[in-house]
C-alpha cells in the first residue's frame, strides 16, 4: 500500500466533536491493522451538498452522517438503498469507484443486530412491541422490528400526531399508533419496550412508565447511552427484566459502515465496548 492508498472515511455532522465514531473507528482500524483515518467533519446545515459533492475529488472513501444531516442528505446523492428510504434517513454514505455517490442506513441493522447479541431470548413473534416516540431513531427501529417479524407494533408518542405520520410512512398493517396516556394499556403482555424518546437522557427528565403490565420474560431497550444505564433500565433490570442498552447500537451500526469503508471485518464485541466506555 503506498501513502496515497491510506483510506480515509470520516463523519459529517453539526455539531461533529461529541460523535464516538472517530474513536471506533480507530480503534478498528488499529486492530485490522489498517493504515488509514476517520476523521470528524463539521459540516454546517445548508453545506451538506457542497461536502458530498467534494468526497470523490479528496479522495475519502464515505462518510458517516450524524445529527442533523441524516435526512437533508438524500438530495445530494446518486442512489439510496431502500432500506434507507424506507428509514427515511441515510446514516452511511459511500463513494462508488465511479464517483458516485450511494446512500444507506445501518442504524436499522445496527439495532437489530444489538437486540439479537444483548437478548439472545427475544423471539420477534412472541409478544407485541411497544416503540417510545416517533422522530428519526423511532422509524429506524421499527423498520427493524417489522423485519425481523413482529406481529403488532404500537407506537407511543407525546405528539400522536407525529406517530401517526410514522405509521402512515411504515405503511404496514402491524403498525398501531397510542397516545402518552395510553401506554399502560400499550404495555399490557408486550415482549419488548423501546425508548427512542430523549427521556433518560443525562440533563432530562426521567422515563419511568410502570413495567408491571409487561409480560414477565420482557426485554427493556432504551437507544440512550449517556448514562449507560437509564432510570428506565434501572427499573427494568430491578424487576429482573432483560436490558438492551444504547451503546451496543452505536457500535453494531459501525460495522457495516467499517466494512464499506475499509474493506474489512470488524466486529462488535466486549474490546470494542470497553473502548467506547472508557470514553464516555
Ligand atoms: P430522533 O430523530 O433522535 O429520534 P427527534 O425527532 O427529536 O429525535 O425525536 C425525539 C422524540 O423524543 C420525539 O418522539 C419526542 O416527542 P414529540 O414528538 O412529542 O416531541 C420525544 N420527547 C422529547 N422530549 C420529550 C418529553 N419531555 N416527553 C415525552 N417525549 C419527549
Amino acid at each position: 500500500m503506498t501513502a496515497a492508498d491510506r483510506p480515509v472515511a470520516g463523519v459529517i455532522g453539526w455539531p461533529v466533536a461529541h460523535s464516538l465514531s472517530p474513536r471506533l473507528h480507530r480503534f478498528w482500524l488499529d486492530r485490522a491493522g489498517i493504515d488509514g483515518f476517520y476523521v470528524p467533519l463539521p459540516v454546517a446545515p445548508g453545506h451538506v451538498a457542497a461536502a458530498l459533492a467534494g468526497l470523490p475529488a479528496l479522495g475519502l472513501r464515505g462518510v458517516n452522517v450524524t445529527v442533523p444531516h441524516k435526512q437533508a442528505v438524500f438530495d445530494a446523492l446518486d442512489r439510496v438503498t431502500p432500506v434507507a428510504r424506507r428509514a427515511g434517513a441515510v446514516n452511511t454514505v459511500t463513494v462508488a469507484e465511479d464517483g458516485t455517490l450511494e446512500g444507506t442506513n445501518t442504524d436499522v441493522a445496527g439495532f437489530l443486530g444489538h437486540l439479537r447479541q444483548a437478548a439472545p431470548v427475544w423471539r420477534a413473534d412472541a409478544a407485541p412491541a411497544v416503540i417510545l416516540g416517533a422522530g428519526g431513531a423511532a422509524r429506524a427501529a421499527a423498520v427493524a422490528l417489522l423485519d425481523a417479524g413482529v406481529a403488532r407494533l404500537v407506537v407511543v408518542n407525546r405528539t400522536v400526531a407525529r406517530a401517526e405520520a410514522l405509521a402512515l410512512a411504515l405503511g404496514d398493517p402491524r403498525v398501531a399508533v397510542a397516545p402518552w396516556e395510553g401506554l399502560a394499556g400499550a404495555l399490557d403482555g408486550a415482549g419488548l419496550l423501546v425508548n427512542t424518546t430523549s427521556l433518560g437522557m443525562a440533563g432530562q427528565p426521567p422515563l419511568t412508565p410502570d413495567l408491571a403490565p409487561l409480560a414477565a420474560d420482557a426485554v427493556v431497550y432504551d437507544i440512550v447511552y449517556v448514562p449507560l444505564e437509564t432510570p428506565l433500565l434501572a427499573a427494568a433490570r430491578a424487576r429482573g427484566l432483560a436490558t438492551v442498552d444504547g451503546l451496543g447500537m452505536l457500535i453494531h451500526q459501525g460495522v457495516p459502515a467499517f466494512r464499506a469503508f475499509f474493506g474489512a471485518e470488524a466486529a462488535a464485541d466486549a474490546a470494542t465496548r470497553a473502548h467506547l466506555l472508557a470514553a464516555l
